[in-house]
């Protein structure tokens, strides 16, 4: 996978290993490199600015640079830069951001937070609190864990054990036992039906099997995001996730909504779950907690949950925990992000700016001969590129075409995701139908250039 595209500094990568790279290719160019940011810019280090409508890597909700989340970093440190929070020792932000959360998750029923450094350690407390929750029930067989396929939970072997995207995980086998994937409901790219309700209902059906499959009494929960990311922005039809949480409640087993990436506005409602009248069990968090402004994450609990830790059981205690669990830089952070993001009711900004977002790609992009599908629901949108759009062909990971979609974009002054054959839009919930406008043009610039070197490959 190729993705360190044109170069600014011409110094190429030598010590650091970049994530989501491959190494001998890294070494062989030179990183893009990023001085300074504001509002939905970026600026690299020759000061050649970008539209970031990537939102960094989903996360900067509340745009770069906001003056009340360096301020709140600032006097914590200023007061407390650390401390851990193991056992009975803890700090005033990181109490200020358990109650913010709980009130904030309140239609959820959600009782106590967990806090961890990120996304991939959010989903691993998930998954190991729903273990412990099932032997503190007196049902230690439930062990299983169902997903989807396409679904992304970070890259813990947890994580990576219920992902559902193959590429991503056949360098690190063999996985964790007791994990199990069943279809999404996607309706670009199904064998089922081209009818919402229906997918919806039969992809349900797919997993009801499953359970029954592995038998009810072994399976520990079903885990999903309520808008899948980093599979493509797949949208389920609405009928889904409520035909979910009744199967799921049927056989008692835990529902884990996977909010990472559509927590604190970005499916356009303040959590991805309640834009499905969903009400999960457990909730995971990391990014838009406090926009990126500092690693941080946070795993959240029903009153289901919470109170089988009331039982007198050995193995009551959760001894698993980060350095990093509530760390009270942090969470200073956290508290001012999502004072932004309650403040100027940034889900609604999401949800009103996405719809022009995705009605205008809609309409501009999707005859482009290699635009096979433009989806997305609040401001997490994808345009899938395809080598051809009857048999919805994607491209492969290493197809120039790509890359050159990603230089053009980029020389536009454009910073969009390539996932894959998915271009991913994620900007900060701040965006406006001007910025929408102005990454359109670009998009459309980078695709008219495109054009001639697509029909010559
Ligand atoms: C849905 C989802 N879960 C978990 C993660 C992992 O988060 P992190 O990269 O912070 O570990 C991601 C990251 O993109 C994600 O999209």
């Amino acid at each position: 996978m190729k993705n360190i595209a044109k170069s600014n500094i011409q110094q190429p990568v030598t010590h650091h290993w970049h994530p989501m790279a491959e190494p001998k290719l890294a070494e062989q160019s030179s990183p893009l490199v990023f001085e300074r940011a504001e509002g939905v810019y970026i600026y690299d280090t020759e000061g050649k600015r970008y539209l970031d409508s990537q939102g960094g890597l989903w996360c900067v909700n509340v745009g770069h640079g906001r003056k009340e989340v360096k301020e709140a970093i600032n006097a914590q440190l200023d007061r407390l830069p650390y401390y851990t929070t193991f056992g009975d020792t803890s700090n005033l932000p990181v109490m200020e951001l358990a109650e913010r959360l709980a009130r904030m998750l309140a239609p959820e029923g959600m009782q106590r937070v967990f806090f961890s450094s990120g996304g991939s350690d959010a989903n691993e407390t998930a998954l190991k609190l729903a273990r412990q929750y099932w032997k503190l029930s007196g049902e230690a067989q439930r062990s299983k864990f169902i997903s989807l396929k396409q679904g992304y939970h970070g890259v813990h072997f947890g994580g990576t054990s219920i992902g559902g995207q193959m590429y991503l995980r056949s360098m690190y086998e063999p996985v964790l036992p007791g994990c199990f994937q069943v279809d999404t409901p996607w309706l670009y790219r199904n064998p089922y039906s081209d009818d919402p309700g229906e997918l919806g209902k039969i992809c349900a059906n797919l997993l009801e099997r499953e359970i029954v499959h592995q038998g009810p009494h072994t399976v520990a929960a079903f885990i999903a995001e309520p808008v899948q990311g980093a599979g493509g922005v797949i949208v389920p039809p609405a009928n889904y996730w409520p035909l979910v949480r009744e199967i799921c409640d049927k056989y008692g087993v835990l529902l884990i909504a996977d909010e990472v990436v559509t927590g604190f506005g970005r499916s356009g409602s303040m959590f991805g779950c309640r834009g499905w009248g969903v009400k999960p069990d457990i909730i995971c968090l990391a990014k838009g907690i406090n926009s990126g402004y500092i690693p941080l994450g946070a795993t959240v609990v029903n009153e289901r949950v919470r109170q089988a830790w009331d039982a007198d059981h050995p193995l009551a205690a959760i001894l698993h925990g980060y350095t990093y669990s509530g760390h009270p830089v942090a969470c200073a952070a956290a508290n001012a992000a999502l004072q932004i993001v309650e403040d100027e009711d940034l889900p609604a900004n999401a949800a009103r700016v996405g719809s022009y977002c995705l009605a205008k790609s809609e309409k501009e992009f999707a005859d482009y001969e290699f635009v096979g599908d433009v989806r997305g629901k609040g401001l997490m949108m994808a345009i899938e590129l395809v080598t051809d759009k009857i048999s919805k062909e994607p491209f492969r990971p290493d197809d120039p075409f790509l890359e050159l979609i990603q230089d053009l974009t980029r020389r536009e002054g454009l910073l969009i995701r390539n996932l894959g054959s998915n271009l991913i839009i994620s900007p900060p919930l701040v965006f406006t139908k001007e910025n929408v406008d102005e990454m359109t043009g670009m998009i459309a610039n980078a695709f008219n250039q495109a054009k001639s070197k697509f029909n010559k490959r």
